[in-house]
């Protein structure tokens, strides 16, 4: 939020791949609660890859840098695909998504994995798997071993080839990840599972004593379990519901919201949020972005899945603009158009009508009318 205003400053980023089709339709969707319901939020798109480095040379040109460093929330759409192969290594590395969640220090990293009962019959879990299943997996963003160093490829004196990586957790880096878990589960069935690998790795050793260190000092009202990150896998997909909040460091949890996408029915449904430290004006920098990544198999196609997109789009208006009564109108006309049958070619079941990416965003644009007129009529 603006120190001076309530105004919400938002870049919307499409990217590459299947990024700017999907963003268009959560773009529409913020014009809706930006006319329809006064939300009070100001947009600048911006553009991000292969096409501004075709002009600029640059992935993130600094119109888009700016924009992002300006936003209260950022909208992000996906990264990546064949045509990395056209932006040299270095220009990548130097705009990636990485170095940008590592520059506003996106540590907090929340991944809802919750089961639409209208797709139950296409997702590939048994239906009484996934009925009921509403979890959150918080993953650590900005450390562990996607940016511990020393890292690298060496040359062995044998002309063999090394490569290595390190993976490194602090005290403060735990602990406010801890803190950020235990917070949520109070808002929600007071459950926290802690992932990750004590019998091997001394980071998990750390890991695990300081979670358990901190809940005790501060939180020993919510219920705290431990589980080993192969085990946590396994769980997933036997019996997702005893989840509630799981918590765990950068890599397990890229692996486990994967996993875990299959007990919501689809990746191209879950939506995601990466939050910043609060500053002293109580300020939380955020980027939301579908956890399905640029797809460029499908990319240009127009059939792409936009409600990873679209809700976290929900996820926005619930964290960085503090409406929730918006974010769950927005949940509900998304669930309310699935119901009525809307599905793109990802969660169709067989025979059913496959809506394009636009029709999709229509959708979901008409259900919020109904959902918001009914509400309305029941005011
Ligand atoms: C994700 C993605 C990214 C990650 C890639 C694109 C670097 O898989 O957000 O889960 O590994 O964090
Ligand atoms: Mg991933």
């Amino acid at each position: 939020m603006n120190a001076r205003s309530n105004t919400v400053k938002v870049a919307v980023v499409g990217g590459e791949g299947i990024g700017p089709e999907v963003t268009a339709q959560s773009h529409r969707i913020l014009n809706w609660f930006i006319a329809k319901r006064g939300v009070p939020m100001t947009l600048r798109e911006a553009e991000y890859g292969l096409i501004p480095y075709l002009a600029t040379g640059k992935v993130l040109p600094d119109d888009t840098l700016e924009a992002m460093d300006e936003a209260d929330a950022i909208l992000w759409g996906a990264t990546g695909g064949p045509e990395t192969k056209e932006v040299p290594a270095a220009a990548r590395k130097a705009g990636s998504l990485l170095s940008l969640r590592k520059k506003y220090d996106l540590y907090a990293n929340l991944r809802p994995i919750v089961a639409s009962s209208a797709l139950a019959a296409s997702a590939p879990l048994k239906a009484e798997v996934v009925r009921g299943v509403d979890f959150i997996i918080l993953r650590e963003l900005t450390s562990g071993i996607y940016f511990g160093e020393p890292r690298g490829i060496e040359r062995l004196p044998d002309g063999q080839r090394r490569g290595f990586n390190t993976e490194q957790y602090t005290t403060n880096q735990i602990r406010r990840m801890a803190r950020a878990a235990f917070e949520l589960a109070r808002t929600r069935r007071n459950k926290v599972c802690s992932v990750d690998k004590a019998n091997v790795l001394e980071t998990s050793v750390l890991w695990r004593e300081e979670v358990i260190a901190l809940h005790k000092e501060e939180f020993s009202d919510v219920e705290l379990s431990h589980l080993y990150v192969d085990n946590a896998a396994m769980q997933i997909v036997r019996e997702p519901r005893q989840f509630d909040v799981m918590v765990t460091g950068n890599m397990f949890g890229d692996i486990l919201s994967d996993c875990a996408a299959m007990a919501s029915g689809s990746l191209g449904m879950l939506p995601s949020a990466s939050l910043g430290p609060v500053d002293r004006f109580g300020r939380r920098k955020a980027l939301y972005e579908p956890v399905h990544g640029s797809a460029p198999d499908i990319a240009g196609k127009g059939i792409a899945n936009p409600l990873g997109s679209i809700l976290s789009v929900a996820m926005m208006l619930r964290t960085s603009l503090n409406r929730p009564e918006d974010a769950n109108l927005l949940e509900r006309a998304v669930d309310s158009a699935l119901v009525a049958g809307a599905r793109t070619a990802d969660i169709a079941e067989a025979g059913a009508r496959r809506l394009s990416t636009v029709e999709m965003g229509d959708a979901v644009l008409n259900a919020l009318e109904t959902v918001a007129g009914k509400e309305r009529e029941h005011a």
